[in-house]
């Protein structure tokens, strides 16, 4: 029996496109010019490669995220990972036929069916990628680029990644790939912030500060900007308007030479991490909060770190391990919305701020007047006091994590949001925390009791009765 043709064809047809593919891949291009484009190639992996740096070991690529979408990103070849990427965090655009990369003047990325996604807006005539890496874009046609000028380099649009002699400036912002954390420049300081107010725009709560040490060089108002730069011999440097750095922060490979690139990322859970390319792997070199407690919110929402012992939740009666803290399926709702948001009181004692040295206090001359301070306005999400110092600390964003502190003496009040009352929710929603170590939201409650309950028979699940409002020895809950 004769073979049908159309049998046979798809084969072939794969193993022409496979060769073809192998082919391009082992041959990217090393500028591109007016008139390029470029489409994701539904086969690629990790990541698909357009353009390289004249070692092979960068190249501007599609990088797929999700699985369906693409970023434009410059990758470390060996590694994969991405030291750059195109555009702000949360903007993808689809690893699809619509997608397109044209270079026209401007690089741009253009989905068929939604416009133009990103754009460099610039009308210059090749795209170059430098080996350290940085992505230019070149006016005039001068083969070694002596005779072109810059109009636009991805050094000025740092994402999360800042490699070596990248110019990080007061302008720039580095911003982890979850959006919630942000490196940027004070007059003096490197500082830390987070966004963590729900569809809040910018990072606003500072969570770390390093100032200049000036050991060498001092940092003089009126004499420009700081700018902060990896230096090839293993530190972060701080500088003014000199060569001299007025702040040196050392990597472990200080003064030692690295085989391979090095990088300094914000992370995710908001630390600041350096990194050498040891051949075979990521070599961690640096990190600028050495404990977890320290760090913006390690336990997530509603949690409590407790140095020493980890996460726990404030509200001891939920347990950290079976979900997250965070007792309600959705992010927090607005507390000013009256009527419409539901919400509770937690508190608890022995508690601290994290990083309240960077907050504002006021001194009031019990707990009981911070606590109202808190309670009567809207925006207050809770109130921390210590009642050795007379500091009230508020805080106006959902509660994050907060510190064990041992000391009886310091005292929290907690607002919690339950929604817009206990209509139908969408239980499966399961959304997990992107950022807080991936703790799940709290997506049953009610399982959540009852395991307790299983555990612990003494105590009921529900609110806690009245505990007597002389007594803050334990959590006290009570619906409003
Ligand atoms: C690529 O990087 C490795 C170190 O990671 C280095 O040894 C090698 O020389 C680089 N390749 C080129 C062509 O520069
Ligand atoms: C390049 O293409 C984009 C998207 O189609 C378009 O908006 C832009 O005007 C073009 N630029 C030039 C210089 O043609
Ligand atoms: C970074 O800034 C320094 C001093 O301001 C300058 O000499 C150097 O060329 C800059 N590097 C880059 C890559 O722009
Ligand atoms: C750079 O610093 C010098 C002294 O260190 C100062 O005189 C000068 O004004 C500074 N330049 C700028 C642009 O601020
Ligand atoms: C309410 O709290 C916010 C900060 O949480 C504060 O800025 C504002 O002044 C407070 N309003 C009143 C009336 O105390
Ligand atoms: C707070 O301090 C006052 C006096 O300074 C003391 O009487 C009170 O017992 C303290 N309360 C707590 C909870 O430590
Ligand atoms: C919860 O904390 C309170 C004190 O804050 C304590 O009395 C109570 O035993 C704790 N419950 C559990 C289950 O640990």
């Amino acid at each position: 029996m004769k073979t049908p043709i159309h049998v046979i064809n798809p084969v072939l047809l794969f193993l022409l496109v496979a060769c073809l593919s192998a082919d391009q891949s082992t041959a990217v291009a090393q500028q591109l010019l007016q008139g390029f484009v470029a489409t994701p190639d539904p086969t690629a992996e990790d990541f698909q490669p357009i353009l390289t740096d004249s070692t092979g070991n960068f190249s501007l690529s599609f990088l797929r995220v999700n699985q369906h979408q693409l970023a434009l990103a410059i990758v470390h070849v060996p590694s994969g990972v991405p030291l750059w990427q195109a555009g702000r965090v949360g903007q993808l655009a689809r690893w699809g036929k619509p997608t397109q990369l044209i270079f026209n003047g401007s690089l741009v990325i253009t989905d068929s069916r939604s416009g133009v996604f990103w754009s460099t807006k610039t009308d210059g005539d090749r795209v170059v990628l430098t080996s350290e890496p940085n992505l230019q874009i070149l006016k005039g046609h001068d083969a070694r680029n002596s005779l072109a000028s810059t109009l636009w380099q991805s050094f000025d649009f740092p994402s999360d990644t800042l490699v070596e002699n990248q110019n990080f400036s007061s302008a720039m912002r580095l911003v982890s790939s979850n959006g919630l954390y942000a490196m940027r420049l004070g007059p003096d300081f490197i500082g830390l912030y987070a966004k963590f107010m729900p569809g809040g725009l910018d990072e606003v709560q500072i969570y770390y500060r390093h100032r200049a040490l000036e050991a060498k060089a001092q940092i003089i108002e009126g004499h420009g900007p700081i700018l902060v730069r990896i230096s090839s011999d293993g530190f972060l440097g701080m500088y003014q308007n000199t060569s001299v750095p007025a702040d040196i922060q050392t990597f472990n490979s200080y003064q030692r030479p690295v085989p391979g690139p090095r990088r300094v990322r914000i992370e995710s859970d908001g630390n600041l991490k350096g990194y050498y390319w040891s051949g075979s792997s990521w070599a961690l070199d640096y990190q600028l909060i050495a404990e977890t407690c320290d760090l913006p919110s390690p336990c997530g929402p509603y949690g409590l770190c407790t140095p020493g012992e980890g996460c726990s939740c404030l509200d001891n009666r939920t347990q950290i391990h079976t979900s997250g803290c965070y007792p309600s399926q959705t992010e927090p709702g607005d507390l000013c919305e009256g009527k419409r948001s539901k919400s509770r009181v937690l508190r608890r004692t022995g508690v601290e701020l994290p990083f309240k040295d960077l907050m504002l206090s006021t001194e009031t001359a019990s707990y009981e007047e911070c606590e109202k301070a808190c309670d009567m306005n809207c925006t207050c999400w809770g109130a921390v006091y210590n009642n050795a110092s007379g500091k009230c600390y508020t805080v106006d964003y959902p509660i994050q994590t907060i510190l064990g502190a041992g000391d009886e003496s310091k005292l929290g009040y907690f607002k919690v949001w339950e929604g817009p009352g206990k209509k139908k929710m969408d239980m499966s929603l399961g959304i997990g925390v992107v950022g807080f170590g991936g703790y799940k939201l709290w997506k049953r409650k009610s399982r959540v009791n009852s395991r307790y309950l299983e555990e612990d028979e003494i105590v009921a699940p529900g609110p806690y009765k009245d505990l007597g409002s002389s007594s803050f020895g334990s959590i006290e809950l009570s619906s409003r």
